[in-house]
């Protein structure tokens, strides 16, 4: 895709073919600096344990990379795959299940890895089953949470950032499966008229 990119004010804007406009909200020296210092208390929490980073699907691959090779000692990796599904998904809190995980995760300790706490529904159907499988001890890592949205209360033991009630994409994020690629967290405006 080809951007052109203005100065606006003080801020960098890229606006694309489409009109679809992105600001940075979270410069990749931030995100980076931040995962260290995640990683860090991770195994300060755990200090002599093998770990498992259960990474969901696709919009933690970034942060899943990142995290793991700050972590000193052994650490392994496994993904799951979800979707909401129904009209009514924001809701209903109804979520499909695409991928399970490779092995199980009884007495193991996992650390869930997202990229984003939202309504907090996905986590809070995966954290009940993952809890039914009886692992040692279960934790979520989120880079990215915007506490406004919240509909059910879920807790992230490890949180990156909080953000605004703001669209985002970059590092890993998407909007219709583009902008995974951008290597810092960026605002996204749709054109008027597009929802
Ligand atoms: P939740 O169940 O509402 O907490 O949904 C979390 C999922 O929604 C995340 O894993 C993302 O895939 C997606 N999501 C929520 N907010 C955003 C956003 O601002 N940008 C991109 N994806 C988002
Ligand atoms: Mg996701």
């Amino acid at each position: 895709m080809t951007t052109e990119t203005k100065h606006l004010s003080r801020h960098k804007i890229a606006v694309s073919k489409s009109g679809e406009r992105v600001k940075v909200l979270i410069s990749r020296a931030k995100i980076q600096r931040r995962i260290r210092e995640m990683a860090q208390q991770i195994r300060k929490d755990f200090p002599d344990e093998p770990l498992l980073l259960v990474g969901v699907l696709k919009g933690a691959v970034m942060f899943l990379a990142d995290l793991a090779r700050q972590i000193p000692g052994e650490v392994t990796f496994d993904f799951i795959a979800v979707s909401s599904y129904g009209k009514d998904s924001k809701s209903s809190g109804q979520v499909k299940l695409n991928k399970d995980l490779d092995s199980s995760i009884e007495g193991k300790t996992v650390i869930v890895v997202e990229d984003i706490l939202d309504t907090g529904l996905t986590l809070r159907y995966l954290l009940r089953m993952f809890q039914q499988r009886k692992p040692k001890n279960l934790r979520v890592a989120v880079l990215l949470d915007k506490v406004e949205r919240r509909l059910t209360e879920v807790h992230a033991d490890y949180v990156g950032f909080p953000i605004p009630n703001e669209f985002v994409v970059g590092f890993g994020l998407d909007y219709a499966e583009r902008y995974r690629n951008l290597a810092d967290v960026k605002i996204l405006s749709l054109p008027a008229g597009t929802h």
